[in-house]
């Protein structure tokens, strides 16, 4: 075995219909190549122990000692495997900015599992990566819907839906279908610098819902109905379609409480500059959106984003996608 070994896992960006994909309607992510999560694990002497290192994160700890989902997710990996705790050390670096929307926890379990496999010497496939980083993102946020573990270990736009369970009660894999995307696409998406944990945001909807279910399960299916709107458009490679979906779709998460006014001046700013549209992405209350650009826009919607006071902008290319099911 060599002495060291690296994985990687690239972010992801929700695209339309978040929220409402918890309560089983559809929504479509596309990985984000741009930032990634990389795990390495290097060799260490004799009686070592199993130590995480991420000064991104700021944690550290050792395995079987302290508490932390990472090493969580390191025990059940040795469990399942049947395997002693390796003497080695961890070290995640991870340029996906945390609690921002853009699966940095998804990413960084998905680098830690590719990698520790890959130290292990064990296949893995795409089913059983994702069903690790689904048990690390509940111990995380509870009740995830299981898209960003999805879009991260498949690495491809994807459209993912929740099933009901069977009539007998048990349960259902969700339905995932890679999403065709006719062209290329500009977007600029854009850091509003606030952060929120997504189990708070998720939590707060949840609750929200339960005084008033009939209006929420009302808001979730415009969302399912707008997502239909987005897969379309993006399948046609009609941008201007795309972008006319996410400001529904911004809208609908306003009303469903998940939008902010730092969240609502970045879209307004990148709607006057000239974007399609523009929406927030992921668990919102903080985190980024992202605007839909006409192709030589990109770079104005870029400067008036972090003049309305965006921590980070930048631009990246959604690629042409053949879906193939
Ligand atoms: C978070 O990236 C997306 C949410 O819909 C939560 C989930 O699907 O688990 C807000």
């Amino acid at each position: 075995m060599s002495s060291s070994i690296s994985a990687h896992a690239v972010a992801k960006l929700i695209i339309a219909g978040e929220h409402a994909v918890v309560y089983r309607r559809p929504a479509l992510a596309v990985p984000i190549p741009d930032i990634t999560a990389i795990v390495q694990i290097a060799a260490a002497p004799h009686g070592h122990g199993c130590w995480l290192e991420a000064p991104d994160l700021d944690q550290r700890g050792r395995v079987g000692i302290d508490a932390h989902p990472l090493i969580d997710l390191i025990t059940d990996l040795l469990t399942a495997w049947h395997l002693p705790t390796p003497d080695v050390t961890v070290t995640i670096h991870s340029t996906i900015p945390i609690a921002s929307g853009m699966g940095s926890g998804a990413a960084v379990a998905t680098a830690l599992v590719r990698a520790f496999a890959a130290w292990c010497d064990k296949s893995l496939t795409r089913e059983d990566l994702g069903a690790f980083v689904y048990r690390s993102e509940q111990r995380l946020h509870g009740t995830p819907s299981g898209i960003d573990n999805t879009v991260i270990a498949y690495d491809q736009p994807i459209s993912f839906c929740r099933q009901a369970p069977r009539a007998d009660g048990t349960a259902q894999p969700p339905r995932i279908v890679p999403l065709a995307i006719g062209a290329p696409m500009t977007l600029v998406i854009a850091d509003s610098g606030e952060r929120s944990p997504t189990h708070l945001a998720v939590d707060g909807v949840r609750q929200r819902r339960e005084q008033a279910t009939a209006h929420y399960d009302a808001l979730f299916d415009a969302i399912g109905a707008v997502t239909l709107v987005a897969e379309q458009a993006l399948a046609a490679g009609d941008a201007a379609l795309l972008g006319a979906a996410c400001r529904q779709n911004h809208t609908l998460l306003q009303q469903i409480g998940v939008s902010i006014p730092t969240l609502d001046a970045l879209v307004a700013a990148a709607l006057k500059a000239g974007a399609y549209g523009a929406k927030l992405s992921g668990a919102g209350v903080g985190g980024v959106m992202f605007a839909v650009c006409p192709p030589d826009q990109g770079d104005i919607i870029r400067q008036a984003l972090i003049g309305a006071g965006a921590v980070k902008a930048f631009i990246t290319q959604l690629q042409p996608y053949q879906s193939v099911e």
